[in-house]
């Protein structure tokens, strides 16, 4: 298994689904793990879930740790309160895991409302930009940082596969626009900016070629490229989608 140990870790929309299990793996592998999520009491649960796996695999000395923080991408004052409080906890942040995002569905512009608009791109377009802006000083600290982001394929140029809201392929274009040149930008500085577009995945499956991507298999490509030496600059994750 790669180890992360000693590693601090920030990992947005902890609370459920792949944001729980991404912060739940890289705490198994000896990190310590800043789990943040819009509702406080959905980190604090993420956090109460490794305790009880440590509990569970009698693993507590050898595991890293999960602390919990609110943080609604889509409200700026909240985004510069997460990053204001890791700046008191740490000086460093090695891996910045961009996962939260909310999924707006409705393929005509017309089938959401400028509310759910707004707040789609709030979250996942301006809260992502914000939050790597505000980190960024604990990022350079690190003599090792990596940026990782969940885009989608629907961040992917000539990608129409999704019934996705025109919307959420708005916010996850802006989220590879800046994956996209931060990488190149930040590169000089050792830098990792590594985003992962995969098509619709599902929570749990066989992880075989005739099912669906799983959410396992998304995080081990994080786990991959997070645990490669320092030379080694995955930029992007791309994925062929399963045809039915
Ligand atoms: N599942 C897929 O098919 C798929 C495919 C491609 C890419 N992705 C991307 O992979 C990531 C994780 O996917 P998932 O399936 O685990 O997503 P999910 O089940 O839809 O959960 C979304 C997560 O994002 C959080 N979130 C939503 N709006 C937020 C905001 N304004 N501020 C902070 N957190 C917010 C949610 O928190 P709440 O509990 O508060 O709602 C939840 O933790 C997302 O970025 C998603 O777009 C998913």
């Amino acid at each position: 298994m790669i180890t992360f140990e000693g590693m601090r870790v920030a990992v947005t929309g902890a609370g459920r689904d792949t944001g729980r299990r991404l912060a739940l793996a890289f705490a198994e592998r000896g990190a310590h793990v800043y789990a943040a999520a819009r509702d406080l009491a959905a980190a604090t649960a993420t956090a109460a879930a490794d305790l009880a796996a440590a509990e569970g695999d009698g693993t507590e000395s050898r595991r890293g740790s999960v602390e919990a923080f609110a943080c609604d991408l889509a409200r700026p004052d909240t985004v510069r309160a997460f990053a204001a409080a890791l700046a008191e906890r740490t000086d460093r942040l090695d891996v910045l895991i961009h996962n939260g995002a909310a999924y707006l569905s409705g393929p005509d512009l017309l089938d959401a409302t400028d509310d759910a608009i707004e707040a789609t791109i709030a979250g996942a377009g301006t809260g992502t930009v914000l939050l790597t802006k505000h980190l960024l000083p604990l990022l350079r600290a690190s003599d090792r940082a990596d940026v990782v982001t969940l885009v989608s394929g629907c961040g992917e140029v000539g990608n129409h596969r999704s019934l996705a809201h025109p919307a959420f392929y708005a916010a996850k274009h802006a989220q590879a626009g800046l994956a996209e040149i931060l990488s190149h930008r930040l590169r000089p500085e050792g830098i990792r900016v590594i985003s992962l577009f995969p098509p619709d995945f599902v929570q749990d499956g066989p992880r075989t070629a005739e099912h669906d991507l799983t959410a396992q298999s998304v995080i081990d490509c994080v786990l991959f490229a997070v645990g490669q030496p320092r030379d080694c600059f995955i930029r992007e994750f791309r994925f062929e989608q399963l045809q039915r």
